[in-house]
């Protein structure tokens, strides 16, 4: 966690992966990303209908594989048994739908890698967070995440029981926020700032408030160097490449 405090280099997340490269939240996606050298992964998280949490972004399986309807009334066999890298090209034909404990195993190769875990917002957000923390926890990877979610309630419920870390976002992405002092916001290490959103101001609101401002998803270089003016250190980015490369520079 320590590179999070260090304003001297830019920290670049791969957002589900090297998402504009490979399809999102495969894990291959991901074993990209980490041997290019990003600093952290973002994934999403559901849970089947069995109970078990996996990794992908949507509702419904219906974008980012070959079948239909929602995650949760699908078992993990159901899952597994979906094409998850066909949609994006055909030499991604055969990627399946990770698990989380899938994913853990590949972590195991890159430990200094940190883990940005978005909890998807929903009717399971509660038990997906008990279970991937308890499943993280295992690994003894608590202390290389930072936990996202949209929903306020279940973020501030990750804050206040568990004492971990958290990116939330701010009020006009969060619908259902609570702000000010004794609000969602004092339960936020860092606001995860988007880049239609960005301004100089809006950074150093929360940076004042003592929570981290990071971006996403500057992809560009104009962006990545709009993003450090802002005094943006953690940028969450679908391409990794101008990232990578400006923070040579800086
Ligand atoms: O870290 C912010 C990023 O995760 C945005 O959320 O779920 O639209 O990818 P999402
Ligand atoms: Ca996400």
């Amino acid at each position: 966690m320590k590179r999070l405090q260090d304003n001297a280099s830019i920290v670049v997340a791969a957002h589900r992966g090297w998402k504009s490269e490979y399809p999102e939240n495969t894990l291959l996606a991901f074993k990209e990303a980490m041997e290019l050298g990003v600093d952290m992964v973002e994934f999403d998280l559901r849970m089947s209908k069995d109970r078990t949490v996996v990794v992908i972004h949507d509702e419904t399986v219906d974008r980012t594989t070959d079948g239909t309807g929602n995650v949760r009334d699908l078992t993990l066999a159901e899952l597994k048994r979906l094409d998850a890298g066909g949609w994006f090209g055909r030499a991604f034909e055969g990627l399946k739908i990770p698990t989380l404990e899938e994913l853990c195993e590949l972590l195991q190769a890159y430990p200094n890698v940190l883990l940005n875990v978005e909890i998807k917002s929903g009717p399971d957000a509660k038990a997906t967070a008990d279970q991937a923390i308890a499943a993280l926890d295992a690994y003894g990877y608590l202390s290389r995440c930072v936990f996202t979610c949209f929903d306020a309630e279940w973020l501030g419920y990750i804050h206040d029981t568990y004492g971990l870390k958290t990116q939330g976002f701010p009020e006009e992405v969060m619908h259902n926020f609570v702000s000010g002092e004794n609000g969602t916001y004092s339960k936020m290490w860092a606001a995860g700032i988007s880049m239609k959103l960005l301004t100089p101001q809006l950074a150093k609101r929360f940076e004042d408030m003592g929570v981290q401002a990071w971006s996403y998803c500057p992809d560009d270089d104009e962006q990545v160097f709009y993003s450090l003016g802002c005094g943006i250190r953690v940028m969450t980015v679908n391409d990794p490449l101008p990232a990578l490369k400006i923070r040579k520079l800086v």
